[in-house]
């Protein structure tokens, strides 16, 4: 395979759909290999946009403003950032040939809570929290009592925790339901009403496809762990300090289901801990947030595994070359232009590096930044991100 030179004749170019701060790190590691770059999002100055050749502000739910920016690229490969896609736009555009990554049948299914819970739990058969699903408030207390309180109502469109709504008994099934409803994507009424476990940990198997001279291949990186003080990524590490069985258990569901979904590239595949049971949750059809810390972790990142991976180079092994913690900046208040404090003071601490996205405005708990930081061992490697992200103030 060639490489030709960017903005010229033959270039190689990869487009973003989604251009947040994973995107901004995939289309660094596309500029580091020659690679033209199209980022692509619905406002404008996203963090992808200040490192890539172009950029396009769409509503990218919209199915004809996707492909006729698709069209115009012609880009080798469309890397899929977000979930928030016109999904029929990319089957459409895989249907005429265009290369959607990792397939636009996975992004199908991972945008959909649902589909996705089918898929694994159903057809892979991996094990899962109990489930059930409803579209109103009757079916909704129906599969409450049959799934068992507490348990979680998660709309069947949504992300970052949104919607997500804890119901522990039956009066307040009706009002848990109308309120996930209300933080979906879209108008979709459809919950997938979940068993609460208590969780140990979570781990992330980031999973890969990657083309070779004799076909597909795949392998896991090894497994990330976090703990969340809520619904969504505070801080992870690697490596993981989960037992061996976990490991191979987590790993091997994560094989499976990439295997059943498909493509190619990396996909983030979200394990829960409780007790004795290790259960698929679900999975990224993309990069995962948790993974920035295989920046500083990892010989090899997860954004360009994902990028070799989407324009058709293998990635035969990934190594560990430190203990690494991640730790998210926040946002505490809504602002344009928001300011960064106490950089210097984070930076003093050794084995610390700064990522700030270049978000154009901020808003309360919105992720500005992240700090990795190595250390001789994962608990120091996590008490240097800590501090650092306690020291940095935004705004
Ligand atoms: N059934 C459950 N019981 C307890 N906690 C859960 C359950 N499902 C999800 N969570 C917690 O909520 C987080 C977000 O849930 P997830 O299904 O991954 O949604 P999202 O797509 O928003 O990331 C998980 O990482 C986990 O910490
Ligand atoms: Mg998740």
């Amino acid at each position: 395979m060639e490489i030709s030179t960017p903005l010229m004749q033959d270039s190689k170019k990869v487009l973003l759909l989604g251009s947040g701060e994973l995107g901004k790190e995939i289309v660094i590691e596309a500029q580091r290999m020659g690679i033209e770059t199209v980022a692509v999002d619905r406002y404008d100055m996203a963090p992808a946009m200040h490192v890539a050749h172009r950029k396009y502000v769409i509503d990218m739910l919209n199915g004809e403003a996707v492909k006729s920016i698709i069209k115009r690229e012609n880009p080798d490969a469309i890397i899929t950032e977000i979930e928030a896609i016109d999904t029929e736009a990319l089957i459409d555009l895989e249907d005429s040939g265009y290369k959607i990554v990792p397939n636009a049948n996975a992004v199908k299914i991972c945008m959909n809570r649902i589909d996705l819970r089918r898929t694994a739990a159903e057809k892979v058969r991996l094990p899962t929290t109990k489930y059930g699903f409803a579209e109103n408030e009757e079916e909704a207390k129906k599969i409450c009592k049959d799934v068992g309180f507490p348990c979680l109502i998660k709309p069947e469109m949504s992300s970052s925790g949104h919607g997500h709504v804890l119901v522990s008994k039956e009066e307040d099934v009706e009002n848990g339901y109308r309120e996930s409803i209300s933080h979906a994507r879209g108008k979709g009424r459809r919950v997938i009403v979940e068993e609460y476990v208590k969780i140990d940990t979570e781990l992330t198997v980031l999973t890969y496809r990657y083309p070779t001279e004799s076909g597909i291949k795949m392998n896991t990186f090894s497994p990330i762990e976090h703990k969340r003080p809520s619904y969504f990524y505070v801080e992870s590490w690697q490596p993981s300090t989960v037992d061996d069985k976990t490991i191979q258990l987590a790993k091997d569901y994560a094989l499976k289901i990439v295997e059943e979904l498909g493509g190619v590239g990396v996909f983030g595949v979200e394990i829960i801990k409780s007790g004795d049971r290790v259960l698929f949750s679900e999975v990224s059809p993309r990069p995962h947030d948790t993974g920035m810390v295989t920046m500083a972790s990892q010989n090899i990142s997860e954004f360009q595994v994902h990028v070799r991976s989407a324009i058709g180079l293998p990635t035969p092994q990934v190594d560990i070359v430190s203990p690494a913690a991640s730790h998210v900046i926040l946002a505490q208040t809504s602002k344009w232009n928001p300011k960064f404090i106490n950089i210097d003071k984070a930076l003093n601490i050794p084995g610390v590096q700064i990522r700030l996205f270049g978000k154009p405005y901020s808003y309360e708990h919105r992720r500005m930044g992240v700090v990795l930081a190595t250390g001789k061992d994962t608990n120091e490697a996590i008490e240097r991100a800590r501090k650092a992200s306690s020291i940095i103030l935004v705004g």
